[in-house]
This record gives structure tokens, C-alpha cells and sequence, in this order.
């Protein structure tokens, strides 16, 4: 349809039918009761009314329902204004690949946009218009579960992967059916919650937001997403859905954004929890007004918005500027010509799960593991008879993490599977010691694995907390290891001192005591489908492991908020760490850096960085910087390193950190290869947002180094005039 005809549908219209199109409802009251609507939308209309006039639903499971939904509703549609159907995609479809924040630690945007782009290929398949993906909540605080969603503590790369999610997504053509509309999410600064407790409020100064929060989702939108979610919390005191500052001032004003924003769960709703609507009119009329054009999943809108611009409460000139986006994004889509897009279950048999989507899901889950230790342990010898696993996910199938879809654990290459794929005559001896329940105390199953441990030349102690303890709702105010493994953890090493930890975990775990008994951490974050496969690979040398630290593993929780790009202040703390400083920055009972900082992450290889140069040392802001560090594998094995290019502004307007990652790159070497990484830094990246919130660089002494955070080396120095 062209514009033209596009406002023609829009004034065909009744005030019903336009407030329909900003209402969406679970697909599964559609398809469960065929219609018959229970619970509080049940009291709305009769079924009939709200699939007639509805414009959109959300989780559903196939190809089939997709299509059954659609036909429901054209049947009853009197002007034939497609459903849109949309779902949670996070992190793969059919074929689960590992969570985002694992993802990050791969520090590989195109990974992460082949994960994407097959995910978008199930998606399409499956009927999905529209994803509720990418995430790119910065996050510094892990007791929010859903930290796992997010990509890094870092914005840069949340923007980078979130922008390379968004590209590959949508394709150049959503007409195309292959291709899916991106929805970035939350917005904003969702993951930045009091006391790191997910829901909970939002106190963040201007500068702060334009500096840390705001740039990842701004480059989702730059890449061309075509929806943004507004967030749960309240911002400085007004939810993010009514907050007209986040959502007309610098959204729409100041970003240009012209897409459609959707609420979340029932957000619209909660207006009137937190005590900022008196009542559904007021939560309804104050999300218009800020531009919240889709209400999810709530009986908001559709019982009062009509009413509203009845009374000349809400112009309808507003109703109508939110129905035209949402028209205009099912035209982009090209539903009014094939309401099914791409709907088809033949392609769902041809590509879920298919090898080359294995064959990607498993590359991703080896090159995302960080290996944080090993003291000689890994890889594990090939000529190795018997091996006890042991632990609370040694035979786990929920190894997907939270979002992948309900019965993709099923498909799940469970450890045990993935083992004898690769060592078939390998003998096996498994035992599962303990729980990994919060509260769980059983020690009765120690026992027989510290027996089998004794019995086998080595271990894979396999630990970290259950798939469900992260993700959406799941704070956790303590973040050691749930229940008593720790306690198995020391008898089955001290039995056996051959043993590799394998950590299973949706985010930063306090790993301190483990860390002091264990010769060797692995860690897989949830690995998804290929889990076995992956974590098989990688133990025996076939893979080897590339991770980099995507956010740093606190020594104890009490650390948090633990951002590695902190500022100096005015009395840092002296070296050593390990020791306490009284009246500096520092805890006088624990060291104030991480157990295992941001960008750290060893190999089976060893790289030795030789040297960084700069091609000149005073550039104006005109002109560029080129920056060279030569490295070289000095081992023994192919790898891949991460290398990574730190700023550090020495003097500004504003306190500045003291080590901002600015660039990075992915290199692989043969055994005694050397590589030359350039990076070409411009003035554009010196730029910070002042007191006065005005953003841009100033002239001044910078440093470039390279390394990981805290770890900084081979530093130079350049002047911008
Ligand atoms: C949830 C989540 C959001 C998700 C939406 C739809 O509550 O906050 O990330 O996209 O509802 O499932």
C-alpha cells in the first residue's frame, strides 16, 4: 500500500477499530479457549469483538498457529488489517544458542550476527513479524537476573552486537518474508535497578544516561530497528511509559525515531502501581501523551482509550498518529499482501535444528566459554580411560538459559552425550553430589562422588546455579554458588586434584572459594543446544577456548555496582590490592577489583603482546590516529585472542575513567605467528557528555592501552589540540 491509500484505511476506520490496532493479547488466549477469553480480559468484550478489531498477539509456537491466528482474525476483520505476530527471540528460536552476556564475552560482532541471522531464519519460518530482540540493557550490578539477557557491561559493545542483531534481523526488506522487524529493549536503563533488584527504581543523573545508558539503544535504532520497548522502571521518577522526557524529548525529538513503541507486560497498567495514575483513564492517557503507541498484553486502552478521545481527553489526531505507525509497519512488512509473512511449516522442518544451525549454535558455545584458570589441567589427555563427571548439572538438560523457547531444552546435547560423542570408549562415571537449590543442604550424595572422583584419573566438576535463578524476576541479594557445592567441590578435589570446575551460570557468580581450591575454571555461561558438544570440544583440546570476561566476576557481592570503567576519585587506592588502605577508596575486608576482571580470559595457547605503536602523537580534531599492537602466539596451539584497545583522558571538564574500552578485535594465530591489529581512533570516540550535558571532546593528554581492564600495558600517549 502507498501512503496515500494507507490514510485512506486509517480514515475508513472506527474510533473502535483505531483503538483495536494498538492492542495486543496473548496469542495463547486465542488458541487454548478458541476465543473464549477468560480471567479480566474475559469481562472485556465477547471474543469475537476483541479478534475482530485487535492489531496484534504476542508468543505463540508455530508456523500452523501463526497462519490459524491470522485466519481467525481476517475471517472477522471487516477491513482486513493483518495481525501482527510477535515473540521473544533472544537468543535463538528452535536452535538455542548461548545467552547474550555470554555472546559478549565472544567479542565477536559477526558471530553474534550469524547466531542472529539463523535465529532469524527459524523465526521467519515459524510466522514471527516481529521480535522483542535485540536487549541492550547496560548492566553493572549481576544480583539483577537479567543481566544474562544483556550483552556486556560495556555500551559499546551492547551497541555494536545489539546494531549487528538489528541488521542481519531485519534484512534490507521487511517485505522480504524471510526477514523479521526488531524490537530493542528496555528502554531505559532497565538494568541499572536500585539495590540490583529487578523492577525497582531508576535514579540516574542526565549525564550518566546520555554517557552509559542511553548510546546502546540509540545504535539499535541507527542500524534501523523498527520498535523500541519502553521499560518497566521508573526513571528519575517517572516509568519509563509515561516518561515524556525519555520518550518525546529524546526519542522522538532529539533521535528522530518514527517507529512504533510497545509497551511491556502490562506496563500501562502499573502506572497506577507505582502512584503516578490515578486510575486506568489517567495510566491510559498518560501513555498516549508520551507516545506509547501499542499497549501489551493489558485491558488499558481497549476499554478506555476510546472513552478517552470521546471526551476530548486524548485528540484523536494522537490516536491516530499511533495507529498510523503501527499501520505502517504491517505495510512495511508487506502483511496486507501475505498476512502469514513467513509462515511456512515445510521451512520449519528444513531449518530447525538443521546441521549447519548446530554447527553454529556449538562454534558459538565453544568461542564464548571464558577459561579463567588452569594450572596445567586442560586440555585433558586424549588417551584418558576414566573420567568422573560430577555435580548438580552433570545430566541437566536446562543448560538453554532464560528465554529460549519452552521445549528447546528437550533437544538439549546434554554433557554425557556430548562426551561420548567425542570419547566413545571414554568410561564414565557420573554422579551428581549435590543439588544446586538455594537452601539445599543435602550432603548425601557426597559421598559416592567423592568415591568416584578417587577412582578416576580425572574430574569435570561440573557447578553454578540453576537455568532459572537468571533472567527476568530472579534477583539474588548473595551470589555464591546455591546449597552445598562448594562443600563438594572441596572433597571431590581434595580426593582428586586432577579435576576441572565447569561453571554453569546466567551471570556474574561469586566464585572466590572455589577459586582458591579449583586448578581449573571453565566457565560456559548457558551454553544452549550444543552444550555437550561444545563443553566436550573445548575439554579436550579440539576447540580452544577464545572468551573474554563480557562483564567482571566479583569477589563478593558487596562489591556491586562494579563498573571497570570506574573513576579514580581523589584518594584511589594504593597497590597491593589485597591489602586495605584506610582513608583511600577501598573495603577494609575485601581487595576493591574484581575476582577476574572485564576482557580477561585465557587459552591453551599463550600471546605475547610485543609492542603498540602510534603514528603520531598529536592529532587535531580533524585527524586520525593509527594504532598498532603487534602480537604473537608463542604456544603451541592455534588460538584466537581479543584484542583490546583502552582510553584513558587524563584531564576533563568531568571526572573521566580510568580505563574505557574504545575498540577491539578478534584475531586468530598459528603457533609462532605474529599479526599487526591496527585500530584507527578518531576524535569522535575522545568525545564524553560535560557537567552541562553538551556532548564532545576536549583537548588534552590521552592514553591508549592495551591488555584487559585493570591489567593495562604497553601504554602510550597522544595529545588532541
Ligand atoms: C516481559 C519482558 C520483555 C518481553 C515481554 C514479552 O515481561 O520484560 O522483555 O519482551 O514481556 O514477553
Amino acid at each position: 500500500m502507498n501512503s496515500e491509500q494507507l490514510r485512506e484505511l486509517l480514515g475508513s476506520l472506527t474510533l473502535e477499530e483505531k483503538v483495536g490496532q494498538l492492542v495486543q493479547f496473548n496469542a495463547g488466549q486465542f488458541i487454548e479457549n478458541s476465543l473464549g477469553i477468560t480471567g479480566p480480559d474475559g469481562e472485556l468484550l465477547p471474543a469475537e469483538d476483541l479478534n475482530r478489531v485487535m492489531g496484534s498477539v504476542l508468543t505463540f509456537e508455530n508456523a500452523a498457529q501463526a497462519k490459524a491466528l491470522q485466519d481467525q482474525h481476517m475471517a472477522a476483520d471487516p477491513k482486513k488489517i493483518p495481525l501482527l505476530l510477535m515473540l521473544d527471540v533472544i537468543h535463538g528460536l528452535r536452535t538455542t544458542y548461548p545467552i547474550p552476556l555470554a555472546m559478549g564475552c565472544g567479542f565477536d560482532d559477526a558471530l553474534t550476527a550469524e547466531c542472529a541471522d539463523m535465529a532469524r531464519k527459524e523465526s521467519s519460518a515459524c510466522g514471527v513479524h516481529v521480535t522483542f530482540n535485540p536487549m541492550v540493557d547496560t548492566a553493572r550490578d549481576a544480583r539483577w537476573g537479567r543481566i544474562l539477557e544483556t550483552y556486556s557491561e560495556e555500551p559499546l559493545i551492547n551497541g555494536r552486537m545489539g546494531a549487528a542483531i538489528v541488521k542481519v534481523t531485519q534484512g534490507e526488506d521487511l517485505s522480504d518474508p524471510e526477514n523479521v522487524a526488531c524490537c530493542v529493549k528496555h528502554y531505559a536503563a532497565y538494568g541499572a535497578p536500585e539495590a540490583g533488584r529487578d523492577y525497582n527504581s531508576v535514579e540516574i543523573s542526565e549525564r550518566m544516561l546520555r554517557e552509559t545508558y542511553l548510546p546502546a539503544y540509540k545504535a539499535c535504532l541507527d542500524a534501523g530497528a523498527r520498535l523500541i520497548m519502553p521499560s518497566f522502571n521508573s526513571l528519575n521518577g517517572i516509568p519509563s511509559v509515561a516518561n515524556k522526557w525519555l520518550m518525546n524529548r529524546v526519542l522522538r525529538k532529539e533521535w528522530g525515531f518514527d517507529g512504533v513503541a510497545i509497551s511491556d507486560y502490562a506496563a500501562v497498567n502499573e502506572l497506577v502501581v507505582h502512584g503516578v495514575a490515578d486510575g486506568p483513564e489517567d495510566a491510559v492517557r498518560l501513555a498516549m501523551e508520551a507516545g506509547c503507541d501499542i499497549d501489551m498484553v493489558d485491558n488499558f486502552y481497549y476499554r478506555y482509550l476510546a472513552d478517552l478521545v470521546r471526551k476530548g481527553i486524548v485528540p484523536e489526531e494522537m490516536l491516530d498518529t499511533a495507529v498510523m505507525r503501527v499501520l505502517a509497519l504491517k505495510n512495511e512488512l508487506g502483511l496486507f499482501e501475505n498476512p502469514y509473512h513467513g509462515a511456512d511449516e515445510e521451512k520449519e522442518k528444513a531449518v530447525y535444528l538443521c546441521d549447519t544451525h548446530r554447527e553454529i549454535a556449538r562454534r558459538a558455545a565453544e568461542e564464548t566459554a571464558v577459561l579463567l584458570k588452569n594450572e596445567g589441567i586442560l586440555p585433558l589427555k586424549k588417551n584418558l580411560k576414566h573420567v568422573a563427571l560430577i555435580g548438580p548439572f552433570a545430566e541437566d538438560i536446562h543448560l538453554n538459559g532464560f528465554w529460549s523457547r519452552p521445549g528447546a531444552e528437550k533437544d538439549t546435547v546434554t554433557i554425557p552425550e556430548g562426551i561420548r560423542n567425542l570419547m566413545p570408549d571414554l568410561e564414565l562415571i557420573i554422579e551428581k553430589g549435590c543439588g544446586a537449590e538455594i537452601g539445599d543442604t543435602d550432603r548425601s550424595g557426597i559421598a559416592a562422588a567423592v568415591q568416584a572422583a578417587a577412582s578416576a584419573e580425572a574430574v569435570i566438576l561440573v557447578l553454578g546455579e540453576p537455568e532459572n535463578y537468571s533472567g527476568e524476576g530472579r534477583s539474588r541479594a548473595e551470589l555464591t554458588m546455591p546449597g552445598v557445592q562448594q562443600e563438594l567441590a572441596e572433597q571431590v578435589i581434595r580426593a582428586n586434584p586432577n579435576t576441572v570446575a565447569v561453571l554453569f551460570n546466567g551471570r556474574p557468580l561469586v566464585l572466590t572459594e572455589l577459586e582458591k581450591i579449583a586448578p581449573a575454571m571453565l566457565e560456559m555461561w548457558y551454553p544452549g543446544t550444543e552444550a555437550g558438544n561444545a563443553l566436550a570440544r573445548l575439554l579436550w583440546g579440539e576447540a580452544n577456548p577464545c572468551g573474554k570476561l563480557s562483564a567482571g566476576l566479583p569477589r563478593t557481592t558487596g562489591q556491586y555496582p562494579m563498573p571497570y570503567n570506574r573513576m579514580n576519585t581523589g584518594r584511589p587506592k594504593p597497590e597491593p590490592d589485597t591489602q586495605a588502605f584506610p582513608f583511600t577508596s577501598c573495603y577494609l575486608d575485601t581487595p576493591n577489583l574484581p575476582l577476574y576482571s572485564f576482557g580477561f580470559g585465557l587459552s591453551y595457547t599463550d600471546f605475547v603482546y610485543e609492542s603498540l605503536e602510534l603514528d603520531r602523537t598529536v592529532i587535531t580534531p580533524e585527524e586520525q590516529l593509527q594504532v598498532t599492537v603487534t602480537l604473537r602466539n608463542a604456544g603451541e596451539r592455534v588460538g584466537k585472542e581479543t584484542v583490546q584497545l583502552y582510553l584513558r583522558d587524563k584531564v576533563a571538564s568531568v571526572v573521566r575513567p580510568v580505563q574505557q574500552l574504545i575498540d577491539y578485535r578478534k584475531v586468530s594465530l598459528a603457533p609462532g605467528e605474529r599479526t599487526q591489529v591496527t585500530f584507527t581512533v578518531t576524535e569522535k570516540q575522545l568525545r564524553f557528555w560535560d557537567f552541562d550535558c553538551q556532548y564532545g571532546s576536549e583537548p588534552g593528554t590521552f592514553e591508549l592501552s592495551t591488555g584487559y581492564a585493570d591489567h593495562l600495558i604497553l601504554t602510550k600517549t597522544f595529545e588532541l589540540k
